[in-house]
């Protein structure tokens, strides 16, 4: 059974394997918190001292642009170190090393957190099982994704005012796609509405039991929807031909330029990423006013950060509200032995000279006598 609560005080869960582990409560808790960090990812020094001591692991085994460098920027962010193992011909598992094993090596070198992505479905929840340090799942085979779907939401949020009430159409290929899983879990949990829509060969047979409407006809659909989320058509987990060829998948369920005009105003295109233009999303659709897609990449920081943050914050992390963080994030870090000023401290250092004061690399450099006036 997948834990929900930690043994040390204060952090609201003590792994992130599945979105069903997550309470309403607790998504908004995430949400609110990510709204700090987003903050701090637009100041010119993108830093707080938060996690300082702190050690994350990204233990990737299968490929990864988006999540793992955003795991890494977010937890570096926080001022935790951070280590990336991705498993290949310079890991020792090359040499026989087997999972378990490679996780308690580095359990034994006191990681704090473990941010995980596996083809097979349940690795990560296995790997919770032998190690201390809290388990982050980034994607497990066709189960789950549930930091993409926090990302999701908060990037919808961002755009309307609730998540209750939104219809959030949901493209492709569902049979395969855990960012599907994820995100129809946790957008039913917040009260909106998903349609699953994509080739019947591609669509789950429980898909009844999952809360969700589906179609085949993606035509009638896109102008009820207040969202449409394009999913990649994932060849790497296909097994079989699902669709007669990739040219028919993108003629019946491509979002191309005159099915964007189908959509109602206001209504946003989504993507996971990485996208195949010309396949599920028209090659200039993804650069419309209405596609949030980069969006959503900038703002997988601020919420893998804030889950970082409330997992493996110190013991008297706030429990909700934004105001007891934007304190933490004002707080100046202890100044290192012998140094008199912090830059990666909003106040410029428990000194408390302000950045202001600071002088600047060229007054520094003169004083040194490297350059003169
Ligand atoms: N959306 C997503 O998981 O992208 P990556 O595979 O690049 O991490």
């Amino acid at each position: 059974m997948i834990p929900t609560s930690s043994s040390e005080a204060g952090a609201p869960f003590r792994h992130l394997l599945s979105i069903d582990q997550l309470s309403v409560e607790q998504i908004e808790q995430i949400l609110a918190t990510a709204d700090s960090f987003r903050e701090v990812g637009t100041r010119t020094i993108k830093k707080v001292p938060i996690l300082r001591g702190r050690t994350v692991c990204n233990l990737f085994f299968e490929p990864s642009t988006r999540t793992r460098i955003s795991f890494e920027l977010a937890a570096k962010r926080l001022s935790a170190d951070v280590i990336n193992f991705t498993a290949g011909a310079k890991t020792s598992m090359s040499k026989g090393e087997s999972f378990k094993d490679t996780a308690l090596t580095l359990q034994a070198m006191g990681v704090d957190a473990i941010v995980m992505r596996h083809s097979s479905s349940g690795a990560p929840q296995r790997l919770s099982q032998w190690v201390q340090a809290g388990v982050i799942n980034a994607g497990d085979g066709s189960h789950e994704h549930p930091t993409q779907a926090l990302l999701d939401l908060y990037s919808m949020r961002e755009r309307f005012s609730s998540l209750a009430g939104l219809k959030v159409g949901i493209v492709g290929d569902i049979l395969h796609s855990r960012v599907a899983r994820s995100n129809i879990k946790a957008l039913k949990k917040m009260g909106a509405s998903v349609v699953a829509v994509g080739p019947p060969t591609l669509m789950p047979g429980s898909i009844a039991g999952w809360g969700a409407e589906f179609s085949s006809d993606l035509d009638t659909v896109l102008p009820e929807l207040d969202v449409v989320y394009l999913l990649r058509v994932q060849t790497e987990r296909q097994s079989e031909q699902f669709v007669p060829t990739i040219r028919e998948y993108a003629r019946f369920w491509g979002l191309d330029r005159s099915r964007a005009q189908l959509l109602k105003p206001g209504a946003l295109i989504m993507h996971p990423g990485p996208i195949n233009r010309g396949v599920e999303i028209g090659s200039d659709m993804a650069d419309l006013e209405r596609s949030i897609i980069a969006d959503q990449v900038t703002n997988g920081i601020a919420v893998r950060a804030a889950v970082l943050y409330l997992m493996l914050g110190p013991e008297d992390a706030p429990s909700t509200t934004e105001t007891d963080l934007g304190s933490k994030l004002q707080e100046a870090p202890e100044p290192a032995p012998g140094s008199a000023f912090n830059p990666t401290s909003p106040t410029g250092g428990a000194n408390g000279r302000r950045l202001a004061d600071a002088p600047s690399v060229r007054e520094q450099l003169e004083r040194q006598g490297v350059i003169r006036e």
